[in-house]
């Protein structure tokens, strides 16, 4: 267990040291760029990249700017998340959003350049092949657009003025939360130059860990405490939000999150070896307290 912990903290700070350096410093945008992007956070889409790429037998330390580039892409999402015409919040990975203290235009400029420099970050990332750069740009592209994040946040603003059923809000999820996931993990493989089914089982595996992460995020945004969390609870309620919670209730939601991380440690188990460390990670996010 001890172990574990230990190798998680090594690939966290492996990715913030090379987050520290990656962004061009050219204007002063960077600063409102940096503020949110170097402000904590888990990093866990760059480290299923680094960890995608291992278990494929590749070399993780050659996947790290594409690895940075994911955490680039998701930073934008949750500027933009936070911007008063979204979710309008006030504080994200323990201090006051981005828009609070840049204002809106540079917050909005923020996570547009972040999501520019995150597709430079995974298209100049050298130690990968020209294959696996074109096919790693693909794959965040679709993750980014109208399957992934644009796509599931124009449902999830859609649902609150709405009530979603539970097919579209399982959508929503797949497509703001698991695509980028998915994208993270089939990049960690194609660094590594992995075979196509080995592809198709991390998509699938980022879809599970995608919906059980939200699942654990909606849990978290109605029991945990904003210190805990480093972000604002209650904030789905006061949006009238549609989520899995309150349409199926809590204890259908909480059988959804355990019977979705069950799913993603059997694909772990059939294709990747039941990976100890990816096992260990996958049943500790379902039960993460931020
Ligand atoms: C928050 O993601 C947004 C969701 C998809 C629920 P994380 O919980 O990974 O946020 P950070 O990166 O640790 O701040
Ligand atoms: C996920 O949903 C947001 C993104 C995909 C950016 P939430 O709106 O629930 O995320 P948090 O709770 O603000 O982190
Ligand atoms: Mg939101
Ligand atoms: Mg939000
Ligand atoms: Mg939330």
């Amino acid at each position: 267990m001890r172990e574990n912990e230990l190798r998680l903290r090594t690939l966290r700070d492996r990715v913030e040291a090379r987050l520290e350096t990656i962004l061009p410093a050219v204007s002063g945008l960077t600063e409102a760029m940096r503020y949110s992007l170097l402000a904590g956070g888990k990093r866990l889409r760059p480290i299923l990249v680094l960890e995608f790429c291992r278990v494929c037998g590749g070399n993780p330390e050659a996947a790290l700017d594409a690895a940075c580039g994911l955490e680039m892409l998701h930073t934008y999402s949750l500027i933009h998340d936070d911007l008063p015409c979204m979710d309008n919040d006030d504080l994200r990975r323990g201090k006051p959003t981005n828009h609070k203290v840049f204002g809106e235009w540079q917050a909005l400029l923020a996570g547009d350049a972040l999501q520019a420099e995150a597709f430079r970050a995974v298209l100049s990332c050298s130690g990968l092949t020209d294959r696996a750069r074109a096919a790693s740009a693909a794959l965040l592209a679709e993750a980014a657009g109208i399957a992934g994040i644009c796509g599931g946040q124009y449902l999830d603003l859609t649902g609150e003025d709405r009530r979603l059923n539970e097919g579209e809000i399982r959508e929503m999820y797949i497509r703001k939360t698991g695509a980028l996931f998915r994208a993270a993990c089939q990049i960690g493989c194609c660094a590594a130059s992995a075979p196509e089914d080995k592809l198709s089982a991390a998509g699938s595996y980022g879809d599970a860990l995608g919906l059980s992460f939200q699942l654990r995020d909606d849990l978290l945004d109605l029991d945990s405490t904003e210190q805990e969390l480093g972000k604002p609870i209650g904030s789905d309620d006061r949006n009238g939000k549609s989520t899995l919670a309150a349409c199926l209730g809590r204890k259908a939601s909480e059988d959804l999150l355990l019977s979705s991380t069950r799913e993603a440690e059997e694909i772990l188990e059939r294709h990747f070896g039941a990976d100890p460390f990816l096992l260990w990670l996958t049943c500790s996010l379902a039960g993460r307290k931020s």
